[in-house]
C-alpha cells in the first residue's frame, strides 16, 4: 500500500501541473480526493493491514491527501491568475480611442424658415394662431370674399373633400376663425400646411404658408409697409430694395404684391429673377370690408392689413436651392445642410 500511495502522490502532483483551468483542476481533485477517488479506494484496503502497519499507512495516507489538497490550492491561484490575464488580454478596451458619434437629426430647412419667420414676427408682437388642414367651404372661401361662383376659386387648383369641405388651399382662413373669436385689436400670425392640386418644378400638392394680419383704429397702408419692410429686411438682409406692386386679392382692397431685388443677382437680371431684378415674395393688402362684415368686426372703426407668403419659395431664395422637390424627398445628404 505504501507503494500505490507513494505512487498516487507522484501522478497527482504531475496531473495537477499540468491542468491549465479551473475545470481541468477540479476534474483532477475528484480523481485523486474525491468521495469516489483513487485515496478513497486505496484507503478501502486499510482493514487488511496488521494493527501494526495501520497506524503508519494511516499517517501516510494523510500527508499525501494534504500534500496534494495544499498543492491543488496553490496550484488553484496560479491557474487563476493565467485565466485572469487571459482575460484581460481578450477583453482589452482601448479608452483612448475616439468615440462614435451619434447620428442626431436636424430641423427641416422649412421648419427653420417657419421659425424664423415666427420670431421676427413674435418680437413686433403678433401671438400666433393654427387652424385646420381640412377646411370648411366658408372660412377657406365663402369668408374671404370668395363665393362659390367667384372666378377666384379657380386660380386655386383645390382638392374637395365634398362640396362643403376641402383641403385648405391656403393659410388664410386662420384669418377668418381668429376675428370670430377675438375683438379687436389682433396682431397674429398662423404658419401651416396648405394643399393646392398643382404639381412641376416649382409646385408640389402639399406645401407651406405663413399668413399674418393686424386689424386695429386707425391702421394704414403705411403700417402694412412698415412691418413687411422690417419683416423683409430681417429675413434678406438690409439694403435689399422692396417694392410694392398693385395687385389683387378679394379679401384685399387695396391689395399689393410685394418684391424683393433679386437675391442671386442684387437686381443684374438673372435666370432667378426672369432676368427682372425682382423676386415677388408676399402678397397683401387692407382687409376688404366685406370680410370685416362676415366676422362682425366695424369697418368703420377698425381697419387692418394681411399679408400671405409661401415658405418653401423663401427657402430657396435664403438657402440659394434651386430644386423644390428636395424639400421633400428628405435625403439626409441634403437635410444636413441646415
Ligand atoms: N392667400 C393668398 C394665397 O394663398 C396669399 C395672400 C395674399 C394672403 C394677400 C393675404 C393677403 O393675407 O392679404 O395666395
Amino acid at each position: 500500500m505504501r507503494e500505490k500511495l507513494v505512487a498516487m502522490l507522484d501522478q497527482g502532483r504531475k496531473a495537477l501541473e499540468a491542468a491549465d483551468s479551473a475545470d481541468a483542476l477540479q476534474e483532477v481533485r475528484v480523481r485523486f480526493l474525491g468521495k469516489k477517488g483513487e485515496l478513497t479506494a486505496i484507503m478501502k484496503g486499510m482493514g487488511k493491514l496488521s494493527p501494526e502497519d495501520r497506524p503508519v499507512i494511516g499517517a501516510l495516507a494523510n500527508q499525501v491527501k494534504s500534500e496534494l489538497e495544499d498543492l491543488f490550492v496553490e496550484r488553484s491561484r496560479h491557474v487563476g491568475e493565467l485565466e485572469m490575464q487571459k482575460r484581460l488580454a481578450e477583453e482589452r478596451v482601448d479608452v483612448t480611442l475616439p468615440g462614435r458619434r451619434l447620428a442626431s437629426g436636424s430641423k427641416h430647412p422649412v421648419t427653420l424658415i417657419i421659425e424664423e419667420i415666427t420670431d421676427i414676427f413674435s418680437a413686433l408682437g403678433f401671438a400666433v394662431a393654427e387652424g385646420p388642414e381640412i377646411e370648411q367651404d366658408f372660412y377657406n372661401f365663402e369668408a374671404l370674399n370668395m363665393p362659390k361662383d367667384h372666378p377666384a376659386r379657380d386660380m386655386q387648383d383645390t382638392f374637395y373633400i365634398n362640396d362643403d369641405v376641402v383641403l385648405r388651399t391656403h393659410t388664410s382662413p386662420v384669418q377668418i376663425r381668429t376675428m370670430l373669436k377675438h375683438a379687436p385689436p389682433v396682431r397674429v400670425i398662423a404658419p401651416g400646411t396648405v394643399y393646392r392640386r398643382d404639381s412641376d418644378l416649382t409646385h408640389t400638392p402639399m406645401f407651406h404658408q405663413v399668413e399674418g394680419f393686424l386689424v386695429d383704429r386707425n391702421i394704414t397702408f403705411g403700417d402694412l409697409k412698415g412691418i413687411l419692410t422690417t419683416f423683409l429686411s430681417q429675413v434678406f438682409g438690409k439694403g435689399l430694395e422692396v417694392r410694392f406692386r398693385p395687385s389683387f386679392f378679394p379679401f384685399t382692397e387695396p391689395s399689393a404684391e410685394v418684391d424683393i431685388q433679386c437675391v442671386m443677382c442684387k437686381g443684374q437680371g438673372c435666370r432667378v429673377c426672369k432676368n427682372s431684378g425682382w423676386l415677388e415674395i408676399l402678397g397683401s393688402g387692407m382687409i376688404d370690408p366685406e370680410v370685416f362684415k362676415a366676422v362682425g368686426y366695424d369697418s368703420d372703426v377698425y381697419s387692418g392689413f394681411a399679408f400671405g407668403m409661401g415658405v418653401e419659395r423663401i427657402a430657396m431664395l435664403k438657402y440659394g436651392v434651386h430644386d423644390l422637390r428636395l424639400f421633400f424627398e428628405n435625403d439626409v445628404r441634403f437635410l444636413r445642410q441646415f
